[in-house]
């Protein structure tokens, strides 16, 4: 058993490239509490890649699916959950999450972001002529809800993942 028990799921948004599954689930590590991820639930409900669920059945659907995963999740247990990059814009996810969460933004800079997300071929949003442009956009147009999240921790470039961990222990005590 846990040697003890979260009041609250730790819910963690921001950016795609964040760190928020690498932070999420080295946290919950740190913690001994269930790792939950609503990008992976989807994926294994669906029995298909992000990619594919969009190129199937498009953005809006997604978002369905990511709002019933969430308050699913947030009902199961109560653990770190990790969240896909679009799931705080949506209201009814942000008054799900700040009624049983605290959530936490990872703040990371465009530069450090596009660092960990431009080798990869997982983000359907960023399937664009220019996706470090895209990337911006989002970003600029995302800030104003992130920075709704509870707490905000910085995710530099070179900070190590249990740096991370410490820092984000150390704004939620
Ligand atoms: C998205 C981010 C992805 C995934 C989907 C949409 C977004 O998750 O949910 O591709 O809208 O930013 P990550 O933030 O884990 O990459």
């Amino acid at each position: 058993a846990a040697a003890f028990e979260l009041r609250k799921t730790v819910v963690m948004v921001g950016m795609m490239g964040a760190g928020k599954t690498a932070v999420g689930r080295a946290l919950a590590a740190r913690l001994g509490v269930p790792f939950l991820d609503s990008d992976a639930e989807i994926e294994s409900a669906a029995n298909m890649s992000i990619p594919e669920i969009f190129a199937r059945d498009g953005e809006k659907f997604f978002r369905r699916k990511e709002s019933q995963v969430i308050g699913r999740l947030l009902n199961e247990a109560r653990g770190v959950l990790s969240t896909g990059g679009g799931a705080f814009l949506s209201a009814e996810n942000r008054k799900m999450i700040s009624e049983r969460g605290a959530s936490v933004w990872l703040n990371a800079d465009l530069d450090v972001l596009w660092n960990r997300v431009r080798h990869k071929d997982t983000r359907p949003l960023l399937r664009t002529a220019d996706p470090r442009a895209t990337l911006s956009g989002l970003f600029e147009a995302r800030v104003p809800f992130y920075s709704q999240a509870d707490l905000t921790v910085v995710s530099d470039g070179d900070a190590a993942i249990e740096e991370m961990v410490d820092r984000v222990i150390a704004a939620l005590l």
